[in-house]
């Protein structure tokens, strides 16, 4: 007998009853009614390839080293933390028509070419659709292996007698297990789905990757569970317009999370972008006011980012307060420091902070160049054009240290940039030709730049 259950298709909570907003999500009319899943095939197939009992160190000797494979795509091998792991589960989410299908038909090839056996299983296209996609890839001659399905049971009995060593199953919310008794798409049904194949993978040293779209509200539609199943979480993301996009590894088992690879999406596919510092600067000739260069990492690598920001008399009571690429709620912290703590107000003005070229950052060593920009936006005055900032700062105004100076520093000087304004606590000094300017406090930095504008 199958049991019902009210089960949020925004986070995959479980309720006993109906309700019209989810207490674990927040989000309305997300719950439905769904049959319960019957839990049996599934752990027991779990059961057999865990079940054994070892001692650590018996896995270190008999466990030779993860063989991984490199698909000769740099961005792509490196948000994977250094080449495919066999047997891994990699989910890889992004808004419908960001570039999630472009992206793994071209990883696909890649693979296949480094002589991996792929099966690319599409539940959203018809195999000549793929084809015509793959003819303007130029990839039409990779040994990949189509397949238009989306029933579960049939792919798995493909997988069983074709052994491949690499499957990509797009999308996880087109798939449909016929013993689970909800719609395709259905919470259940793609947690069903993704168990099944994460499972399968898993006992036979098969790679896959699970596509997923994304909702709304930034979650893998129903499947926040998905997550927690599979060993890498990857985000496709970019700005509509803009036609950069981010891999983001937000979890990673066998690697960094936090790094990123670039790519651009052009005509032919998606081409990598090897030097991104030079793409999120927009062309800056002469020195804008508002315009500020911050020297940030994104995972392992150096990433130089520009930050925008315009400051406005605002016609409104309460004045506008828009972010692109940042956290809102930094910007107010920002702010509120500048006034508490420097006596500058930003009351009666709309403040616009944008990040160039559909970048996100969240890493807190952006405040002190959110801070620059917003104080040379508002008094109309520009930095030196060929000078990067970075530094997070504290409640107190105090500059506070942060990580990595010197990988900053030389992605400065290696695009041309001859002075960097940082904490003073960073051990980094002035070289030839660089110069480091260390403040302590955001008071010091402003009279430094701007003069004193306490009034
Ligand atoms: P797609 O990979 O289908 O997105 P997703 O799988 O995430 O839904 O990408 C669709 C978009 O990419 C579509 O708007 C067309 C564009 N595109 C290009 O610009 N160039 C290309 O070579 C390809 C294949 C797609
Ligand atoms: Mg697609």
């Amino acid at each position: 007998m199958a049991k019902t259950s009210f089960v949020c298709s925004a986070c995959g909570a479980v309720h006993k009853k109906w309700a019209g907003r989810c207490d674990d999500c927040g989000a309305w009319n997300t719950i439905s009614e769904e049959k319960a899943l019957s839990a049996g095939p599934a752990k027991k197939s779990l059961g057999a390839a865990r079940g054994q009992r070892m001692a650590l160190s018996d896995l270190k000797t008999r466990d030779a080293p993860l063989q991984r494979t490199l698909c000769g795509m740099d961005e792509f091998d490196r948000v994977l933390g250094g080449g495919l792991v066999p047997g891994s589960a990699i989910l890889v989410g992004g808004d419908p028509g960001i570039g999630k299908s472009t992206l793994l038909l071209q990883a696909a090839a890649a693979f296949a070419r480094k002589g991996l056996k792929v099966i690319y299983v599409s539940g959203e296209e018809a195999a000549s659709q793929i084809r015509m996609r793959a003819d303007r890839l130029k990839l039409t001659d990779a040994p990949v292996q189509l397949a238009a399905e989306t029933n579960l049971r049939d792919i798995l009995t493909t997988l069983d007698q074709e052994k491949p060593d690499f499957v990509i199953i797009d999308s996880i919310q087109t798939m449909w297990a016929d013993h689970v008794e909800s719609a395709p798409g259905s919470v259940s049904q793609v947690r069903a789905a993704a168990h099944e194949l994460t499972a399968f993978a898993k006992r036979r040293g098969i790679s896959v990757v699970l596509v997923g779209h994304v909702t709304k509200e930034g979650q893998i539609a129903g499947p926040r569970v998905v997550e927690h199943m599979v060993d890498t979480v990857l985000y496709f993301e970019g700005e509509r317009g803009h036609q950069f996009r981010i891999l983001r590894a937000v979890k990673n088992r066998f690697g960094p999370a936090d790094e990123i690879g670039v790519f651009e999406m052009t005509g032919r596919g998606l081409e990598q972008v090897t030097n991104p510092s030079a793409l999120f600067m927009s062309e800056r000739e002469k020195p804008a006011p508002g315009s500020v260069v911050f020297a940030g990492i994104e995972g392992t690598r150096p990433v130089l980012v520009e930050i925008q920001a315009l400051v406005a008399p605002s016609p409104l009571a309460t004045p506008r307060r828009n972010v692109v690429g940042w956290d809102n709620g930094r910007l107010a912290m920002v702010l509120a420091v500048l006034e508490a703590r420097c006596g500058i107000a930003f009351a009666g003005m709309d403040v616009y902070l944008n990040i160039a070229g559909g970048m996100r950052i969240s890493e807190p060593a952006a405040d002190l160049a959110v801070a620059a920009a917003l104080m040379s936006a508002r008094e109309q005055k520009p930095l030196d054009a060929r000078t990067v900032v970075f530094g997070e700062i504290s409640l107190s105004g105090a500059l506070r240290p942060i990580t990595q100076a010197e990988s900053r520093l030389k992605e400065a000087t290696k695009l041309g940039f001859r002075a960097a304004i940082a904490p003073a606590s960073i051990k980094s000094v002035s070289s030839d030709g660089f110069t480091v300017k260390k403040l302590s406090d955001l008071e010091d930095f402003i009279i430094e730049i701007f003069g004193n504008t306490r009034k």
